[in-house]
């Protein structure tokens, strides 16, 4: 059964945009939302993809500037596809043929791919001219839920994902679930484990919606995956529009990226999905709240439940020593004047930052995580 179009917005003031849901809306949905948040766009229109998704759905966006009244010029550049890619030299490329088809300030970028083309479009959308619009079409559930929403922009330096950026808000979303039936079924899990996290750390009602849908979401049911990226954006807007910059409560959309964040640079970036790390590092959330009493037993077994439901990891390398967890945590980006923060659950729906996290209770909880293999 298809899910009935829905629209949510960013509340940012005169940035305000909209995130549109729908099943099979990319060609039909693609210029009504254009020129209802775009609506003095020019007719320079770059999209940004990669051979992959341009291979899918490259056509369904050209075909929607086709016939249209406005004579657009639409130009589109294809990536390698990956996330070494995500690089200076890559944007310095997508830079070369903006200057090339001499694109003015008028002009809209548009990202259509995962997180890796998105941060990359939308850093370019920053930083063109000072800034242009961006339009996000996200097509992997983890851009869906997460990277497309927020305007966080990026790409990675050798000393560092993420390292160079920009704040950057798109001026709409448009999400089109039927894209993800060529997903591999791996990249839907990543993105199932960031859908976890909204449960986790905002909404116990969703996060019961999981323990009983989950299921239909590996089975890529139109109706689940709806409802469940509805939700998780409709918690990032909110979160968003209340702590744009990350000043505060942003960060709490980073629950179990400290230790997913090390398991990744441990294992080069190559051998884990982002969302796989950032499963085992709630895992490792929930042991060390359940360690401090935050919360009990039950509940943190429900969360390690719910992740292995989704066929997601649930234990970290074990090959990984304790010097090299600190050392590897203590470089995360949220690290403040030399403290690790950790956000922990801190009871259905909620969670918390901390900054007073002992090296002794570390220690205890890898090894309570190890002691699982
Ligand atoms: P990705 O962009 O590398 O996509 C994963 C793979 O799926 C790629 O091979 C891609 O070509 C393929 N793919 C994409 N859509 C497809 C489709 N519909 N059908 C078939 N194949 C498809 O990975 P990702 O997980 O989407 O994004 C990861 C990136 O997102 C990282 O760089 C991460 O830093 C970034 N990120 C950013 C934010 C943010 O707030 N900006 C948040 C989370 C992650
Ligand atoms: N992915 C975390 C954030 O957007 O803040």
């Amino acid at each position: 059964m298809t899910a009935p179009l829905s629209t949510l917005h960013v509340e940012l003031g005169t940035r305000r945009y909209p995130i549109l849901i729908g099943d099979g809306i990319l060609s039909e949905q693609l210029l009504p939302l254009l020129h209802e948040s775009l609506p003095q766009h020019g007719r320079n229109i770059l999209v940004l993809s990669n051979p992959t998704v341009a291979g899918h759905y490259l056509n369904a966006v050209l075909h929607a500037f086709q016939n249209h009244d406005k004579a657009y010029n639409v130009h589109h550049m294809l990536i390698p596809d990956g996330e070494s890619y995500k690089s200076l030299a890559t944007y310095s490329d997508v830079m070369d043929v903006l200057v090339k088809q001499r694109f003015d300030r008028d002009c809209v970028i548009i990202a259509l791919g995962g997180g890796v083309v998105g941060d990359l479009a939308g850093f370019v959308a920053a930083t063109w001219q000072r800034g242009v619009q961006c339009l996000q079409i996200p097509t992997t559930l983890l851009a869906q839920v997460d990277s497309s929403v927020g305007g966080k922009t990026a790409v990675n330096h050798p000393g560092g994902k993420n390292l160079i950026g920009a704040f950057h808000q798109p001026a709409a979303v448009l999400i089109d679930t039927q894209v993800l039936t060529t997903l591999p079924d791996r990249e839907l899990g990543a993105g199932i484990a960031e859908i976890i996290k909204y449960g986790i750390m905002a909404d116990a009602e969703f996060f019961r919606w999981l323990q009983q849908n989950m299921q239909p979401l590996l089975d890529k049911d139109p109706q689940a995956l709806a409802h469940a990226i509805h939700t998780s954006c409709a918690i990032k807007a909110r979160v968003v529009a209340a702590d744009e910059t990350e000043q505060g409560q942003r960060a709490l959309l980073n629950l179990g990226h400290t230790f997913g964040h090390a398991i990744e640079a441990a294992t080069q970036y190559s051998s884990w999905l982002h969302g796989e790390a950032v499963a085992t590092g709630m895992v490792m959330a929930a042991r060390l709240s359940c360690l401090r009493g935050f919360i009990g037993t039950t509940y943190r077994d429900a969360i390690i439940d719910l992740i292995q439901s989704a066929h997601l990891p649930t234990v970290p390398p074990i090959a990984m020593s304790i010097d090299t967890w600190l050392e590897l945590m203590s470089r995360d980006k949220k690290v403040k004047d030399g403290t690790m923060r950790f956000i922990l659950p801190t009871g259905p729906g909620a969670a918390e930052i901390f900054s007073n996290v002992t090296q002794a209770e570390l220690t205890r909880v890898i090894n309570e995580s190890i002691a699982q293999a």
